[in-house]
């Protein structure tokens, strides 16, 4: 019996690992569940998988949770803050930790999880991307097992299974990206949230629906391939193959090349993560192979969506310019999605944060801290001067 720890438990990828959990009751309990504001969201949560604690990180919202919770007459223990994230990443009632925060926010207790040893299922990329060193040192230090649930890394884990030689035996990385809402329309100019939002394959959280709209989301991937697969980014490629059935591919020495396929469905790479090394039932769709369609492969296009091309600038640069990345570009699809910054800007933002901020390699979680700080104060000036100057 596994018993996990969901942080941001009342996101998408929170809902999807509790539909995988609920499935096998005989193989997961649920030791805790997280949220940032939504305290009934959580409390309805806690009424359906009787965890024993119950975090709001967002301490304001304590009385909330703790009302909602003696509502629905839990026994569930409220607790409130982001040290509280932090505490039940690692405490010993759990062996696994679901890493679902979206954003920089979700480091701390994913760090927590790492140095306790835990089994770490990461969908928080930003995690890996502000922090792929010390994370992994922590995983290393803490015994922990780190499993993607990404659907490209997941996709690359399991091509990757049996290569004996690690990244000795690999010619390059190919993940795919669905290229998103906008990948065949011509004038971005007066793109509005909702329609960044509306992804055509995946249902995701706003942010990372944005992200996928600009490809900064495949940015952000190939900067967490590099450091899941130990692999540079030169034998990292990206193609939009916008089906999305193929999650990834691997290409071998020989020239082999293994993909994995599947349904657009998260509950897969979830199970897969989950239950690793076995195989459960995840409640994804089998794909119909004859009545699939044609699939389709074409290169990204990088001058229409340069954030693809900022990320392998930033992964290149090394040091603590992928921190900084990430608070740009959380700063800008921020702005983005209250209509303080248009679309086609969101790059130029995260651009000028990274030619102003000094991004010296982090030492340590607080190296890494301060420059997520001093990324986000730049980048929210250049917003601010921006919507000035475009009148957004
Ligand atoms: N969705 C997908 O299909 C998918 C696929 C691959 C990877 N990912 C990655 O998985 C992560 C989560 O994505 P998502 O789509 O599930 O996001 P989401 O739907 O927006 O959910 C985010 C979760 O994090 C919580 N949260 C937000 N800000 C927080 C903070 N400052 N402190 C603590 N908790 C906070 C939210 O709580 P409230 O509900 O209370 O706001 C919610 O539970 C992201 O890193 C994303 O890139 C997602």
């Amino acid at each position: 019996m596994r018993r996990v720890t969901i942080l941001g438990a009342t996101g998408s990828i929170g809902a999807s690992s509790l539909d995988v959990i609920a499935r096998h009751p005989d193989r997961f309990a649920v030791f805790a569940l997280t949220a940032q504001n939504k305290a009934d969201a959580l409390a309805d949560l806690a009424a359906r998988f009787r965890p024993q604690v119950a975090v709001i990180a967002n301490r304001a919202m304590l009385p909330v949770l703790r009302d909602a919770l003696r509502a629905r007459g839990l026994a569930t223990q409220a607790r409130g803050g982001a040290e509280a994230l932090a505490e039940v990443a690692a405490d010993a009632g759990c062996d696994t930790v679901i890493a679902a925060i979206v954003g920089a926010a979700g480091l701390l207790p994913t760090i927590a999880a790492a140095r306790a040893g835990k089994r770490v299922l990461l969908a928080n990329k930003e995690a890996l991307v502000c922090a792929g060193a010390l994370l992994l040192d922590a995983v290393r230090r803490g015994g922990a097992e780190l499993l993607p649930l990404d659907s490209e890394h997941s996709a690359l884990h399991q091509c990757l299974a049996g290569a004996r030689g690690g990244a000795r035996d690999v010619r390059r990385l190919i993940l795919t990206a669905s290229g998103g809402p906008f990948r065949t329309r011509a004038d971005l100019a007066d793109v509005t949230p909702d329609e960044a939002c509306a992804h055509p394959n995946w249902v995701m959280g706003r942010k990372i629906s944005v992200d996928s709209a600009t490809l900064m989301n495949q940015g952000l991937e190939v900067i967490e391939a590099n450091w899941l697969f130990d692999i540079g980014p030169d034998r990292i490629e990206v193609v939009v193959h916008p089906q999305s059935v193929v999650h990834s591919m691997v290409e071998f020495a020989d020239a082999s090349v293994i993909a994995q396929c599947g349904t657009p469905d998260m509950r897969t790479p979830i199970a897969y993560a989950l239950a690793y090394p076995d195989r459960i039932t995840s409640g994804s769709t089998a794909l119909n192979f004859q009545s699939l369609g044609a699939l389709t492969f074409e290169a990204p296009d990088r001058a229409r969506f340069p954030c693809l091309g900022l990320a392998y600038a930033a992964l290149r640069a090394g040091g603590g310019a992928p921190a900084v990345l990430n608070a740009a570009n959380e700063t800008a699809v921020e702005a983005f999605l209250a209509q303080r910054l248009p679309f086609t800007r969101i790059a130029g933002v995260i651009e000028e944060t990274l030619a102003r901020v000094d991004r010296g390699a982090p030492a340590g979680m607080d190296d890494v801290l301060a420059l997520d700080r001093e990324g986000r104060r730049v980048a929210r000036e250049v917003v601010e001067r921006r919507a000035v100057v475009t009148g957004a």
